[in-house]
């Protein structure tokens, strides 16, 4: 069998580390040829002794030191630069988008561009520039398998289906760290208590975006854009247990799910191994242990960002990628301990009033409007000072 040759780009993070233990079950299926990471050159050093890709990217400021460690071994390259092009390279097969932010936009496009298979996890570069994105894909014939658990579930409950039976999706939220804890204490929070996860390990930025529920805003903006929904056609459930993944609902009344642990690599590795399912080595969900799965409707009141981002879906155009950048901004404050959890909500709502959408929007005009609001968040946080 011929190795699939994969580009793992943010391997250094909760993905790409997940991604990287997948590939390495099955050394005969896949091969890795490229590693990206930002910042982190220990565990970045540790990768590439491991699974010894071609080329490797990083951050300019540590290059010269990985390049003196590997002495020509390895070419090494800028992350901040070069991305788009080694995506696109003939030697690359599927392109797993690892990395966090709207840093992935460009190298997505590339891939998708050069007709590569493209696993996205990011979700950004899908709120931001969805559409054209996917109107590049038709273009190229690229596939895009996503890895993002709730659209991977969709993805899967609309295999062997006719699309045109589809009624609508429901998108399953855990609910984050603070489905359980009053609105009155969302003030006091303290970055240590929003990044306790009770279900998923994830990175800093996607796990304070679980707790106000922008992650789940995002996702419906990422699932209208993969597979051609309208905003009506996305709902949102709450499902604490986090064992069903998402369900599609067909306009017979049926609807299909898909149900697993709260692993990523099961995701992660169907969109390496797509069509074929291999083994995970993990196991089913034990129902009989389990017993029962809990629903709710989720409080818009206490988790205003998903309202926020319902109302940006319906607005399209440049708005989606507004709210992105806005919330890069504000989630980076307060992760750096310089913004209030609350204030993170403001923040972004203050710059999406601000923003005039742009409709039917050029790469120009996404790129332009999430500069727009970087400016914009930060200018208003000097202001608040
Ligand atoms: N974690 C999950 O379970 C999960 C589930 C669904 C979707 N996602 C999505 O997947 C993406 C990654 O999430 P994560 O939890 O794995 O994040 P993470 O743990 O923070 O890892 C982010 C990765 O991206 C790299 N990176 C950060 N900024 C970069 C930049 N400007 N340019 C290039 N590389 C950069 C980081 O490098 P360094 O380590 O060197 O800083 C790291 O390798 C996000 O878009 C997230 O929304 C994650």
């Amino acid at each position: 069998m011929k190795k699939k040759r994969v580009a793992v780009l943010g391997s250094t993070g909760s993905i790409g580390i997940n991604t990287l233990d997948v590939i390495s079950r099955y050394p005969d299926r896949f091969e890795v040829v490229l590693l990206t990471a930002f910042n982190n050159v220990q565990l970045l050093m540790q990768q590439v002794r491991q699974f010894r890709p071609a080329k490797v990217a990083l951050s300019q400021v540590h290059l010269s030191s990985l390049k003196a460690e590997f002495k020509g071994r390895i070419k090494f390259f800028d992350v901040g630069k070069d991305l788009p092009d080694l995506v696109a390279e003939p030697s690359v097969d599927i392109v797993v988008l690892a990395m966090s932010g709207a840093a992935a936009l460009d190298p997505f496009l590339s891939a998708v561009r050069a007709g590569k298979t493209v696993a996205p996890a990011n979700k950004e570069a899908l709120v931001m520039a969805g559409d054209i994105i996917l109107a590049e894909a038709r273009k190229s014939g690229a596939k895009i398998i996503p890895v993002d658990s709730e659209q991977s579930a969709i993805f899967q409950s609309l295999e062997g289906h006719r699309r045109e039976d589809l009624k609508c999706v429901h998108l399953t939220a855990s609910g984050g760290a603070l489905l359980r804890l009053p609105k009155s204490q969302h003030g006091s929070l303290t970055v240590e208590d929003v990044l306790k996860h009770p279900r998923w390990k994830m990175g800093a930025k996607i796990t304070v975006d679980s707790a106000t529920l922008m992650n789940k805003g995002f996702e419906v903006i990422e699932a209208q854009r993969l597979f051609s929904l309208t905003v009506d056609q996305v709902k949102v459930v709450i499902h604490p247990e986090a064992l069903i993944h998402s369900l599609v609902e067909y306009i017979d009344g049926s609807m299909i799910a898909q149900l697993s642990v709260t692993d990523m690599r099961i995701p992660i590795q169907y969109a390496l191994t797509y069509p074929d399912r291999l083994c995970s080595g993990l196991n089913g969900i034990d129902l009989w242990k389990l017993k029962q799965l809990n629903f709710a409707v989720p409080d818009l009141r206490k988790f205003p960002s998903l309202a926020l981002a319902f109302e940006v879906a319906r607005i399209g155009g440049t708005a989606p990628a507004v709210l992105n950048a806005a919330n890069e901004v504000a989630v980076e404050e307060f992760l750096a301990g310089r913004l209030g959890f609350l204030k993170i909500y403001t923040l972004v709502e203050q710059v999406v009033l601000l923003h005039k959408s742009v409709s039917q929007p050029s790469l120009k005009d996404i790129k332009e409007a999430d500069a727009w609001a970087r400016e914009t968040a930060v200018r208003l946080l000097r202001k608040g000072k």
